[in-house]
């Protein structure tokens, strides 16, 4: 097995799945010194109820709700940040409880870093590679989408209004001391949503798997991804009420994520930030349509890794059925077939062209994805032509 020269691994403080999950986020509080939360959400999940749920199993638990902040946008900013850090301090909250997809959890990764350094804008931290932890702010995070990872990630992305552009701020004091994965939360989400965050999932995995900075620990999480992934996402589209598959793609999410905070993404992550940039396809989505078509051209540089993927992506039977030669070419038609046949149960098409896509905006996309940074990390170098043969084939 591959083993860097040095490596490191940051894991989310603790994992709380399944039943009683949310009932137990009181006592680990209590534990870490914390009994005032500021519950962060939107508006859509205030709607359903859900932040109901939440915050009567704070309360059950022992915890004082001293403020409910729901007026969190899609794409969340860094004056939403400094707004709610103001709220924090109003509220003489000492700990964190974020209900969301990416964007909440990232915003509530923003006023953790805030509210734990002191000071009123979030915009001062950028570029600094080295943050100490400042005063320790308990913070869980309850994902509702399975696909971003947030929960267990090293990164916020969150959106610089003025300059519009997004800004990443990576520490390892962002991840959160509780990732709590309670199935209820994804249960209503729609079949598209379903598709596409659950494909960005398996993404990250196979990605953290064999990109450059690959290590043991990230790749045993990302095998374990692959098959919780592999074995439950079809039912999570097909049978949205499944509570036991919904609970795995939770969990399969999170481990991804947590494999690529800790390895790194590459040419999928790249292409797709140009695509969602340049012509506003959906992050999942662009995932869905790049993947196989990237994994046939990392090809003979990913061999060995794909060869090994393989026995997550295939049931044993057929494992032992394909050739050691043959195991990394059949490798990348499985996630092909995979990503199809879950693609199709959804109504998704994995053509660009079906999803509002023209050719005249390749070059601008593939000028972008060469300078994206995750580029740096994949496997085999490549060149703005690669990316422009890469389009045209998932065209
Ligand atoms: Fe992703």
């Amino acid at each position: 097995m591959y083993l860097p020269t040095y490596y490191e691994f940051a894991n989310p403080g603790k994992i709380l799945s399944g039943r009683y999950a949310l009932e137990n986020i009181a006592s680990e509080f209590r534990l870490l010194g914390s009994s005032r939360a500021l519950v962060l959400s939107d508006r859509i999940l205030e709607k359903l109820g859900q932040v109901k749920v939440l915050t009567d199993a704070l309360v059950s638990g022992g915890m004082k709700v001293v403020k409910v902040y729901t007026d969190i946008p899609a794409d969340s900013s860094i004056e939403v940040v400094n707004h709610i850090a103001t709220l924090y301090r109003e509220a003489n909250a000492d700990s964190i409880v974020a209900l969301g997809g990416g964007s909440v959890i990232d915003t509530a990764k923003g006023v953790r870093m805030l509210v734990s350094q002191g000071g009123s804008d979030l915009m001062r931290f950028t570029g600094m590679e080295v943050l100490p932890q400042g005063r320790h702010v308990p913070f869980a995070a309850v994902p509702t989408t399975s696909g971003t990872g947030s929960e267990a990630t090293v990164v916020a992305v969150i959106k610089d209004d003025e300059r519009h552009v997004k800004m990443e701020f990576v520490s390892q004091f962002v991840l959160p001391d509780l990732a709590v994965l309670d199935e209820r939360f994804t249960l209503s989400m729609p079949a598209k949503v379903t598709a596409m965050t659950g494909l960005d999932a398996l993404t990250h995995a196979i990605e953290a798997y064999s990109c450059l900075q690959k290590n043991p620990v990230s790749q045993c999480y990302a095998t374990a991804a692959i098959r919780l992934i592999r074995e439950n996402l079809p039912t999570c589209v097909a049978k949205p009420s499944d509570r036991h598959a919904r609970l795995a793609m939770a969990n399969g999410s999170l481990l991804a994520g947590s494999a690529f905070s800790n390895s790194m993404v590459g040419i999928v992550h790249a292409i797709g930030h140009s695509l969602g940039g340049v012509c506003r396809v959906p992050h999942g989505l662009a995932m869905a349509i790049l993947l196989p078509h990237c994994m046939r051209f990392n090809l003979d540089k990913c061999a060995e890794d794909y060869a090994e993927i393989l026995q997550y992506m295939v049931a044993p039977e057929d494992y032992v059925a394909v050739s050691a030669s043959s195991r990394a070419q059949r490798c990348v038609e499985a996630v092909d077939d995979f990503a199809s046949s879950v693609a199709q149960a959804a109504g998704l098409s994995l053509h660009l062209s079906d999803n509002g896509v023209t050719k005249d905006v390749f070059s601008d996309v593939a000028e972008r994805a060469v300078n994206d940074g995750s580029l740096i990390v994949n496997p085999k170098a490549t060149s703005k032509e690669d990316v422009l043969r890469i389009l045209e084939a998932a065209f």
